[in-house]
Protein backbone atom coordinates (compact mmCIF):
# COMPACT_ATOMS: atom_id res chain seq x y z
CA UNK A 1 0.00 0.00 0.00
CA UNK A 2 0.90 3.27 -0.72
CA UNK A 3 -0.03 6.97 0.71
CA UNK A 4 -1.02 9.26 -2.65
CA UNK A 5 -0.44 12.84 -2.67
CA UNK A 6 -4.07 14.24 -2.45
CA UNK A 7 -4.42 17.39 -4.74
CA UNK A 8 -5.61 20.54 -3.91
CA UNK A 9 -7.78 23.53 -4.96
CA UNK A 10 -7.34 25.50 -7.55
CA UNK A 11 -5.65 22.23 -9.09
CA UNK A 12 -7.79 22.00 -12.54
CA UNK A 13 -7.87 17.54 -12.19
CA UNK A 14 -10.44 18.29 -9.19
CA UNK A 15 -12.87 19.74 -12.36
CA UNK A 16 -12.26 17.13 -13.87
CA UNK A 17 -15.47 14.49 -14.35
CA UNK A 18 -14.45 10.95 -13.89
CA UNK A 19 -15.08 7.90 -16.15
CA UNK A 20 -16.95 4.98 -14.84
CA UNK A 21 -15.33 1.57 -13.37
CA UNK A 22 -15.21 -1.11 -16.31
CA UNK A 23 -12.68 -3.10 -15.32
CA UNK A 24 -12.47 -4.86 -11.47
CA UNK A 25 -8.75 -6.05 -11.46
CA UNK A 26 -6.24 -6.52 -9.36
CA UNK A 27 -4.92 -2.74 -9.95
CA UNK A 28 -8.49 -1.65 -8.91
CA UNK A 29 -8.07 -3.31 -5.89
CA UNK A 30 -4.56 -1.77 -4.95
CA UNK A 31 -6.15 1.97 -6.14
CA UNK A 32 -8.89 1.25 -3.50
CA UNK A 33 -6.39 0.12 -0.49
CA UNK A 34 -4.16 3.13 -1.19
CA UNK A 35 -6.89 5.73 -0.87
CA UNK A 36 -7.89 3.83 1.95
CA UNK A 37 -4.21 4.63 3.66
CA UNK A 38 -4.04 8.19 2.20
CA UNK A 39 -7.22 8.99 3.65
CA UNK A 40 -6.78 7.35 7.23
CA UNK A 41 -3.17 8.72 7.20
CA UNK A 42 -4.80 12.45 6.24
CA UNK A 43 -7.06 12.13 8.24
CA UNK A 44 -10.03 12.32 6.84
CA UNK A 45 -13.51 10.25 6.60
CA UNK A 46 -13.77 10.32 2.69
CA UNK A 47 -11.74 10.43 -0.78
CA UNK A 48 -12.42 10.43 -4.33
CA UNK A 49 -10.16 9.38 -6.67
CA UNK A 50 -9.57 12.29 -8.56
CA UNK A 51 -8.59 14.26 -5.37
CA UNK A 52 -5.69 11.38 -6.09
CA UNK A 53 -5.45 12.31 -9.41
CA UNK A 54 -7.47 9.27 -10.45
CA UNK A 55 -10.37 10.67 -12.58
CA UNK A 56 -12.58 7.34 -11.92
CA UNK A 57 -16.09 6.57 -10.57
CA UNK A 58 -14.46 5.58 -7.07
CA UNK A 59 -15.01 6.58 -3.80
CA UNK A 60 -13.90 5.24 -0.13
CA UNK A 61 -15.51 6.85 2.75
CA UNK A 62 -14.78 5.88 6.50
CA UNK A 63 -17.14 8.10 9.38
CA UNK A 64 -15.15 5.96 11.92
CA UNK A 65 -17.82 7.32 14.59
CA UNK A 66 -16.45 6.72 18.64
CA UNK A 67 -16.83 3.36 19.80
CA UNK A 68 -19.32 3.33 22.35
CA UNK A 69 -17.61 0.91 24.50
CA UNK A 70 -14.72 3.22 24.94
CA UNK A 71 -15.65 5.25 28.06
CA UNK A 72 -12.72 7.89 27.53
CA UNK A 73 -14.08 8.12 23.57
CA UNK A 74 -10.97 8.32 21.76
CA UNK A 75 -11.06 5.07 20.12
CA UNK A 76 -13.23 4.63 16.81
CA UNK A 77 -15.00 1.91 14.97
CA UNK A 78 -13.39 1.36 11.66
CA UNK A 79 -16.11 0.56 9.16
CA UNK A 80 -14.71 1.12 5.42
CA UNK A 81 -16.98 1.64 2.73
CA UNK A 82 -16.25 1.58 -1.27
CA UNK A 83 -18.68 3.27 -3.29
CA UNK A 84 -18.06 2.28 -7.44
CA UNK A 85 -20.17 4.30 -10.12
CA UNK A 86 -22.29 5.14 -7.52
CA UNK A 87 -25.91 6.44 -8.89
CA UNK A 88 -28.19 8.19 -6.24
CA UNK A 89 -31.79 8.59 -6.52
CA UNK A 90 -34.70 9.41 -4.25
CA UNK A 91 -33.70 12.03 -2.57
CA UNK A 92 -35.75 13.96 0.44
CA UNK A 93 -37.81 16.56 0.21
CA UNK A 94 -36.00 17.12 4.16
CA UNK A 95 -32.74 18.44 3.97
CA UNK A 96 -29.69 17.99 6.69
CA UNK A 97 -27.14 21.00 7.66
CA UNK A 98 -23.58 19.88 8.52
CA UNK A 99 -20.24 21.75 8.50
CA UNK A 100 -17.76 20.00 6.05
CA UNK A 101 -14.85 20.45 5.36
CA UNK A 102 -12.23 18.37 2.23
CA UNK A 103 -8.84 17.19 2.53
CA UNK A 104 -8.87 19.32 -1.12
CA UNK A 105 -9.49 22.68 0.40
CA UNK A 106 -7.30 21.88 3.76
CA UNK A 107 -8.37 23.24 7.13
CA UNK A 108 -11.50 25.01 6.03
CA UNK A 109 -15.31 24.70 6.77
CA UNK A 110 -18.59 25.68 6.31
CA UNK A 111 -22.24 24.45 6.49
CA UNK A 112 -23.61 22.91 3.56
CA UNK A 113 -27.32 21.54 2.90
CA UNK A 114 -27.86 18.54 1.21
CA UNK A 115 -30.91 16.52 1.27
CA UNK A 116 -31.28 14.15 4.60
CA UNK A 117 -31.66 11.29 2.93
CA UNK A 118 -31.22 9.34 -0.46
CA UNK A 119 -30.93 5.92 -2.02
CA UNK A 120 -27.41 4.61 -3.12
CA UNK A 121 -26.67 2.00 -6.00
CA UNK A 122 -23.21 1.20 -6.47
CA UNK A 123 -20.60 -1.70 -7.72
CA UNK A 124 -17.72 -3.34 -4.91
CA UNK A 125 -14.43 -3.92 -6.24
CA UNK A 126 -15.34 -7.54 -7.38
CA UNK A 127 -18.15 -5.56 -9.55
CA UNK A 128 -21.04 -7.07 -7.77
CA UNK A 129 -24.15 -4.52 -7.20
CA UNK A 130 -25.62 -3.04 -4.18
CA UNK A 131 -28.54 -0.45 -2.97
CA UNK A 132 -28.73 1.17 0.35
CA UNK A 133 -30.90 3.94 1.93
CA UNK A 134 -28.23 6.16 3.38
CA UNK A 135 -29.30 8.54 5.95
CA UNK A 136 -27.31 11.26 8.38
CA UNK A 137 -23.59 11.90 8.21
CA UNK A 138 -23.66 8.95 5.42
CA UNK A 139 -26.06 10.61 3.27
CA UNK A 140 -24.01 14.52 3.50
CA UNK A 141 -20.74 12.27 3.09
CA UNK A 142 -21.38 10.45 0.05
CA UNK A 143 -22.90 13.16 -1.61
CA UNK A 144 -20.11 15.67 -1.03
CA UNK A 145 -17.43 12.65 -2.43
CA UNK A 146 -20.23 12.23 -5.01
CA UNK A 147 -19.61 16.04 -6.28
CA UNK A 148 -15.77 15.01 -6.64
CA UNK A 149 -16.51 12.68 -9.65
CA UNK A 150 -18.60 15.86 -11.29
CA UNK A 151 -15.99 18.21 -10.83
CA UNK A 152 -17.29 19.98 -8.03
CA UNK A 153 -16.29 21.03 -4.53
CA UNK A 154 -18.00 21.92 -1.26
CA UNK A 155 -17.19 25.31 -1.62
CA UNK A 156 -19.36 25.57 -4.50
CA UNK A 157 -22.39 25.00 -2.43
CA UNK A 158 -21.60 28.36 -0.82
CA UNK A 159 -22.72 32.02 -1.72
CA UNK A 160 -19.68 33.61 -3.40
CA UNK A 161 -18.92 36.13 -0.42
CA UNK A 162 -18.05 32.97 1.83
CA UNK A 163 -16.05 30.93 -0.91
CA UNK A 164 -14.26 34.01 -1.16
CA UNK A 165 -13.51 34.73 2.45
CA UNK A 166 -12.75 31.02 2.42
CA UNK A 167 -10.11 30.54 -0.15
CA UNK A 168 -8.66 33.57 1.08
CA UNK A 169 -8.21 31.97 4.68
CA UNK A 170 -6.48 29.12 2.89
CA UNK A 171 -3.89 31.15 0.94
CA UNK A 172 -3.02 33.10 4.28
CA UNK A 173 -2.59 29.55 5.37
CA UNK A 174 -0.43 28.23 2.60
CA UNK A 175 1.69 31.28 2.34
CA UNK A 176 2.54 31.24 6.65
CA UNK A 177 3.60 27.41 5.85
NI1 LIG B 1 -13.92 16.53 -0.53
Amino acid sequence: MAILPIIETPDPRLRVISEPVTEFDGALKQLVADMYETMYDAPGIGLAAIQVGVPKRILVIDLQEPDPEDEEGKRVLRNPRTFINPVFSDFTEEHSVYAEGCLSVPEQFADVTRPAELTVDWQDEDGNRHRERMTGLMATCIQHEHDHLEGILFIDHLSRLKREMLLKKLTKIRRAA
